[in-house]
This record gives C-alpha cells, structure tokens and sequence, in this order.
C-alpha cells in the first residue's frame, strides 16, 4: 500500500534580501507501507528540503504529496522526525526529553504510563541507568539515543531521519545502525522509514530502496536487492554485493550507474 506519494513538489527559498532560491524542480516518489527508503546525492542537492516538506516544516510552491491517500499539508502527528544533530532539549533530562515527546502524541495519558514508555524505550536503546543526566552529561552518541529513543517513543508510523549518525564515530555509528536494524525488525508494527544518508554502505544496510538525488529531483529509484533480515557481516559476503555497492558509488561519480571499471577509492 503507499504510504508516502510525492507528486512534483517544487520548492523554492526566499532569502531575507528577497532572492529566490529554487532548491526542489519536480520531486516525484512512492514509499510504500513498511518500507525503509534512504535518499542519497551530493551536498545541497535537496535531501533535507524533501524531510522538511514532509515534516510540515516548508512549504512547496507547486505539486502536492499525500500520505496514507490524503493530500497533507502542514505537520502532523503521524511524523516523527531525527535530525543529524541530537535535538534534545539541553534543560532537561533525558528522560524528560522522551517524556515529552510522548505527551505531544499521548496527551492523555498519566505519569505512570508516561514513564512506563519512557522506560521501556530508554530500554530499547540502552540507556537505563542514564535517564536522570542531561543531554551535556552524555556522549554524541548516547545524545542520539537518546533522540531516537524520544522519536520511537511518540510511536508514529512514518520516521524521517536526516543523517541521523552524520556526526557519530565509525565505532557507534556501527553499534547505532545495528540498534536500529534490531528495533524495526522486532517493532509489532512496521514503520515507514525516510533516511538521508551519505554513507553508501549505511544506504545500502538500511534499505529495501535507494533515491539517488540530483538536478533537484529524484533521478534514480533503486532497490536493494538484499533479504531481511539484514546482517552486517552476512551483507558483506554476499554474492553480488561488491557489484551493487559500485553501482552506488558511480552515481556519485559517474552520472551513470552502469560503468563497472571504477577503482575503489578510500573514505567511502
Ligand atoms: N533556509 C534556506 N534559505 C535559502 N536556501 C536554503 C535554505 N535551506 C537550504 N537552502 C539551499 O537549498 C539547497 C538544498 O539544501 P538542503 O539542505 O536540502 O541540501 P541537502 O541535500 O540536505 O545537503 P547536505 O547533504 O549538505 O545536508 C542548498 O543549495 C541550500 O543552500
Ligand atoms: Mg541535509
């Protein structure tokens, strides 16, 4: 079923001394139900622009996108939304920060089931036993457990996360992606993922598909061809994975994805 339908989004930017800045030409893509999606292209190309339209955070200037059949505008409660950098509040513990994500999707519910959930999640993400520190009183990357914690925690269907391990050591990222891969594939409902990437391997460890993004649109829609669940080390002896993950790579450096003689370079 489709989840997510863009249809022609363009969107273009006032800057305060009134230039216009076109920054979305024609973005089109289905996300079906469940499916965990990453968008991938060069720096500027529009990849956190798409999240914030669809966060309700920025508004296009022509096209529409719908989600779960109904034409959306504006933000809503069935988005939850991880940022590169760890949005927690700085004034807050951390269990405080996934108490009030909570609340803005439960209103209702009393202290004890608010932090039954916080409980459980902060569990999820291995973070008992730190709940009462403040986020400056953590890592980076128990800071983005964190926010993922509270993201997960608000229990929406549809996740959006912009490089959400963009500024995490290789070492946590590892632990990170892999936390990640364990709570969706153990989650009772399936989650509709939107991850911006600019790690290839993440993309391709992470996703059922692959938008590669360039000229301000979505100029290739891949799928992974790889079963679930997704093991790190079983991914990288697969057959066929060292030719996929080159297809990937020469999007960014080819503009084609068929040229098979590039020589691996290093920091990708
Ligand atoms: N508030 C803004 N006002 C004006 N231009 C903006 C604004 N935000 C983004 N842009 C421009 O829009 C383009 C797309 O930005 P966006 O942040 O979506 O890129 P991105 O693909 O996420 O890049 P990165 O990989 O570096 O995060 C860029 O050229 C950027 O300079
Ligand atoms: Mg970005």
């Amino acid at each position: 079923m489709e989840k997510i339908v863009f249809e022609d989004i363009a969107l273009d930017y006032r800057e305060s001394n009134g230039t216009v800045f076109n920054a979305l030409d024609g973005v089109s893509f289905t996300v079906n139900e469940g499916e965990f999606v990453s968008i991938i292209g060069s720096s500027g190309c529009g990849k956190s622009t798409i999240l914030s339209v669809l966060a309700g955070l920025n508004e296009p200037k022509s096209g529409s996108y719908r989600i779960d059949g109904a034409e959306t505008r504006g933000t809503g409660k069935n988005r939850g939304v991880v940022f590169q950098h760890y949005s927690l509040f700085p004034w807050m513990t951390i269990r405080k920060n996934i108490e009030f994500g909570i609340k803005q999707n439960f209103p209702k519910q009393s202290k004890k089931e608010l932090a039954e959930k916080a409980d459980l999640y902060l569990k999820k993400v291995g973070l008992k036993g730190f709940e009462n520190r403040y986020p400056s009183q953590l890592s980076g990357g128990m800071q983005q457990r964190a926010a993922i914690a509270r993201t997960l925690a608000m229990e929406t269907d549809i996740l959006l996360m912009d490089e959400p391990f963009g500024a995490i050591d290789a070492k946590n990222r590892i632990i990170l992606q892999d936390l990640l891969l364990d709570i969706l594939d153990t989650a009772d409902v399936k989650k509709t993922i939107i991850f911006v990437t600019h790690d290839v391997d993440e993309a391709i460890l992470m996703s059922d598909r692959i938008l590669f993004m360039k000229n301000k649109k979505i100029e290739k829609d891949i799928n992974v061809p790889f079963p679930r669940p997704r093991k790190r080390n079983e991914l990288l002896e697969r057959s066929g994975f060292r030719q996929f993950r080159q297809r990937i790579v020469n999007l960014f450096y080819f503009d084609e994805d068929e040229k098979q003689d590039f020589q691996e370079g290093e920091g990708i």
